[in-house]
Formats: C-alpha cells, sequence, structure tokens
C-alpha cells in the first residue's frame, strides 16, 4: 500500500513502540571477555593500543572475573603470556603453565560464568608462530599434535570450553578425540572455524606478545576474500566435531556470519577482534565518534547478522549500557 496510507514512521514515534517491534536484542548471558593473563602478582599493566584492557596476573584475574560475572557477562576467554617462550611451545601444554594455573585459580573462586581458554601456540614460541616451523615452513600435523595436548591441559585444569584458534588443518578432530580418550567428552570445543589472515589483530599482538618475528599467517588464516571457501572449513569443522562455529573478525566480515546463520543449525560466535574494538576506542576518544552509540551499534550489527555469541572488549561497558 502506498503513502499516505502506509506510513513506516509510525513504528518510530517512541521508544516504547519502537522497542516492542525492535528484531534483534544483545544480552550480556551472550558476550565473552577476552582477558589477558600473565606471571607474578598485583600485577594489571595496561595494553597501549587497547585502551582499559590490561595484562594480569591471577591473584587479580579472579577478582576482575568476579566483577565480569556480577555484569551478568556469559563467559570469559583466556589468553596466556608465559614467562618463558621456546621453539616447542611448551609453556602451552605445561601443567603448570599460566593458563593451567588461572582455569585452576578461577574454578576454585568464581562460578556461574563460563571459562573459555584460546588453544594456540604463538604466544608460546620464541618466533610467535601458531605452530612448529621447519625452514620457512609452518609445520601442520606436528604442530596439530601440540594443540591437542594444550587442549588437553586446559580440559584437566577444568576449562568449561577449549577454543582453538590456529587454522591448521584437522586441529578440531585430534582435540575432539585426546579429549575424548581422557574422559573429557563432555568438554565443548568452540571452533575458530573462519579465521580470516587480518591486519585487525594488529593490537591483540601487543597484548598477548604473540607478533611473528618474521613471516605472516596467511599460509593458515584464511584470505580476506574468500567466502566460499569458509563453507568448506566449516563443514570440516563440523565433521570433526566442533560444538560451536565462530567467524573471526566480526565487522568486516557480516557477509560470512549471515551466510553461516542460512545455512547451518550449531550455535555461531563472532568475535569483535582487537583492532575493531581499538579504532573505535580511538576515534570515540579524539570526538570523533560517539563512542558509548558506535559501540552498542557495532554489536547489534554483529547480532542481526546472526551470530549467538559475541566475544568482544566492550563486554562489561555494553553489559552495563544494557542495565
Ligand atoms: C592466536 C589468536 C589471535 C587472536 C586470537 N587468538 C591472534 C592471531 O591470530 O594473530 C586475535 C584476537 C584479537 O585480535 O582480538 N592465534
Ligand atoms: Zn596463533
Amino acid at each position: 500500500m502506498a503513502f499516505p496510507s502506509h506510513r513506516p514512521r509510525r513504528l518510530r514515534m517512541n521508544e516504547t513502540i519502537r522497542s516492542m517491534v525492535r528484531e534483534t536484542r544483545l544480552s550480556p548471558e551472550q558476550f565473552v571477555y577476552p582477558l589477558f593473563v600473565c606471571a607474578g602478582t598485583g600485577v594489571k599493566k595496561e595494553i597501549s593500543s587497547m585502551p582499559g584492557n590490561f595484562q594480569w596476573s591471577i591473584d587479580l584475574l579472579v577478582e576482575e572475573v568476579r566483577r565480569v560475572k556480577s555484569l551478568g557477562i556469559g563467559g570469559i576467554i583466556l589468553f596466556g603470556i608465559p614467562e618463558k617462550k621456546d621453539d616447542r611451545a611448551s609453556g602451552a601444554y605445561d601443567e603448570h603453565g599460566i593458563i593451567q594455573e588461572a582455569v585452576r585459580a578461577l574454578k576454585e573462586s568464581v562460578s556461574g560464568i563460563l571459562v573459555i581458554t584460546d588453544v594456540c601456540l604463538c604466544e608460546y614460541t620464541t618466533n610467535g608462530h601458531c605452530g612448529l616451523i621447519s625452514g620457512d615452513e609452518i609445520l601442520n600435523d606436528r604442530s596439530v599434535e601440540l594443540l591437542a595436548l594444550t587442549a588437553l591441559s586446559h580440559a584437566r585444569a577444568g576449562a568449561d570450553i577449549v577454543a582453538p584458534s590456529d587454522m591448521f588443518d584437522g586441529r578440531v578432530g585430534a582435540i575432539r578425540s585426546i579429549l575424548d580418550s581422557n574422559g573429557f567428552h563432555n568438554t565443548p570445543i568452540l571452533s575458530y572455524a573462519v579465521k580470516y589472515a587480518s591486519g585487525y589483530y594488529g593490537p591483540f599482538r601487543e597484548a598477548a606478545e604473540s607478533a611473528p618475528a618474521f613471516g605472516d599467517r596467511r599460509s593458515h588464516q584464511m584470505d580476506p576474500a574468500n567466502a566460499l571457501e569458509a563453507l568448506r572449513e566449516v563443514d570440516l569443522d563440523i565433521q570433526e566435531g566442533a560444538d560451536i562455529l565462530m567467524v573471526k573478525p566480526a565487522g568486516p566480515y557480516l557477509d560470512v556470519i549471515r551466510m553461516l546463520r542460512d545455512r547451518y543449525p550449531q550455535p555461531l560466535a563472532a568475535y569483535q577482534v582487537s583492532g575493531e574494538y581499538s579504532a573505535l576506542m580511538a576515534a570515540g576518544n579524539l570526538g570523533w565518534l560517539d563512542l558509548p552509540r558506535t559501540m552498542m551499534e557495532s554489536l547489534i550489527g554483529i547480532r542481526r547478522a546472526g551470530a549467538d555469541i559475541i566475544l568482544t572488549y566492550f563486554a562489561k561497558e555494553a553489559a552495563e549500557a544494557l542495565g
């Protein structure tokens, strides 16, 4: 029906009616807040390229996670900064490594919030690569064995969900099988199924001290130009036993989120990464953008594209805004 009978503005005239017809909502239970954990006690060191985010020692991490939980946020994802790195990434699968100790401490003192662990080797290798290296090749199968050991050690420490972020071939299957054969058949795998080789990870690499010393991650992470390839990656991860799928970054890949939402029934997560956060923060701090508003708009866009779960450095501010 044409104007003047049809007036879409009728449903926008005040907040009460806008709220009633709203199609998409955000809720803190579906946020996952990333946290960086380091050695020592009493450490809370700000990450300069990610204002408001810190490297936390375990004692202060526990207090921070209590605050995060009190905001109604559903989960945290942990990244570790080990005291020592080596060629074999031994800190990643050490039963007394930084993540394993942090998970144990959290499980002893905070309940009702999911503790998710990122499973990768790049924070633990001297050269900052996600796997073992031979010449200039990043090795797949031998790295996958170490990733499986890493995931198992996280599960043993009490992780609620393990989240492999490496993008090597076959790692979800290897992790599923090592978890199952050690009695962790109830530990879900949140797979970074579709992770792009992105410039938006820059600030994270400062935060996690994981920048590659040479080369880049293009031989394992996906080409930003590809969308159909995401379907093949997701098919494989589902066959191998992924419980939750993830797309990363989020904002520049909303089409991929929507495509996966339309084709797969699995829970879908999206990671609004460090560079997406830092870019908005910087523009907000310069007064070029209204930060509270654009923050919420960026998150609702990710939900509208079809993500159920959002990993975001804005989790606390957004949860507060949602009241
Ligand atoms: C480790 C990992 C990275 C991120 C999450 N897990 C960095 C990378 O792949 O270089 C990035 C997260 C962010 O930028 O917020 N593989
Ligand atoms: Zn990595």
